[in-house]
């Protein structure tokens, strides 16, 4: 891919087939039988740190354009999250879509269409809407896997019906958070490694559990990663969010203090992207560079997001 523009983060994009490196962390995706139709494509960002609005792509050019998934792959890496405003992707292109970005979970989404799941709060909707709470706070898809596999690669959610007030998404990199320490910190936090666990996460969902509902948290394996990711292509992340429990080996307040302020200045107004959502619009993150969360909205709500997920193939390390 030609970029052109003001930042190293590419504000134009030129799409074409040439790309100056292969997409390292998802699948061997070429597909030389398909014919390179984008002519333009602009990606603007969104905020100093993380997100892009991806314009001039359609449907048809996600499904048929062979230089799309490159220009994609690598915007997706330098941006954390892409915006395609009022796309209207259906189902099945989504699905398909998002298989030519790499491997796609069918595990069962509440939704008639294999690779979808239904994110709602709307009990008729979803036999799970009860555990969207959990999405409100800041989060990692899949920090604390049953059996170890990596995070998800990346996550797509299309806006089906949106919520009358809140309800947004927001997203903040953790790439970021990790450029921002200081050299100091950098040093420290390199040998540091944190318990990730279900009960974390969900203590600041139900904050007076019942004896019962302690038990079921415990019963799930949690998980130790490094504070700091050293991704294969050499960049570094903070791992933190509302799953990080505690940091090993550090005495409980002085670890929670250090944890908390970590996500304070990672998550500070300015670093942090709102999406507003319309429904038609698509919005697709890098889960191995970004913490998410929504804004509460309430039970019952309409609001209703189709997700797909494509799986990691990167491990924590
Ligand atoms: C998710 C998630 C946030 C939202 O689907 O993993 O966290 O805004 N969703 O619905
Ligand atoms: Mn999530």
């Amino acid at each position: 891919m030609r970029s052109s523009g003001p930042t190293s983060r590419g504000v134009i994009s030129v799409a074409s087939h040439e790309s100056d490196r292969p997409p390292s962390t998802f699948a061997d995706t070429r597909e030389p039988h398909l014919p390179n139709v984008v002519t333009a494509i602009a990606i603007k960002q969104t905020t100093k740190t993380i997100g892009a609005e991806v314009s001039g792509v359609g449907p048809d050019a996600l499904l048929n354009d062979a230089s799309i998934i490159a220009t994609v792959t690598e915007s997706l890496e330098a941006n954390g999250v892409l915006v395609f405003r009022g796309l209207d992707l259906d189902p099945e292109v989504q699905v398909a879509f998002c298989r030519r970005l790499g491997e796609v979970d069918y595990s069962d989404g509440h939704h008639p269409v294999p690779g979808i799941y239904r994110v709602t709060r709307d009990t008729s909707k979803s036999s799970a809407a009860e555990y969207m709470k959990g999405t409100f706070h800041w989060h990692i898809d899949g920090c604390t896997p049953l059996h170890g596999e990596p995070p998800q690669k990346a996550t797509l959610l299309s806006a089906k019906a949106v919520a009358d007030s809140g309800g947004e998404t927001e997203f903040a990199s953790t790439y970021a958070a990790y450029d921002a320490l200081t050299h100091t910190e950098k040093e420290r936090f390199a040998s540091l490694r944190v318990l990730h666990s279900l009960e974390a996460s969900q203590r600041l969902v139900y904050p007076n559990p019942t004896p019962e509902q302690v038990k079921g948290w415990r019963a799930r394996t949690t998980s130790i990663h490094p504070l700091v990711w050293t991704h294969r292509s050499g960049r570094k992340s903070l791992l933190i969010s509302a799953h990080a429990d505690r940091i090993i080996d550090m005495e409980a307040a002085e670890s929670r203090a250090l944890l908390d302020e970590l996500m304070d200045r990672a998550t500070k107004e300015d670093l942090v992207y709102r999406h507003h959502w319309s429904v038609g619009d698509t919005v697709i993150w890098d889960n191995t560079g970004v913490m998410h969360r929504a804004t509460p909205y309430p039970a019952g709500s309409p609001r209703e997001m189709l997700r797909t997920t494509i799986f990691g193939i990167e491990p924590i390390q």
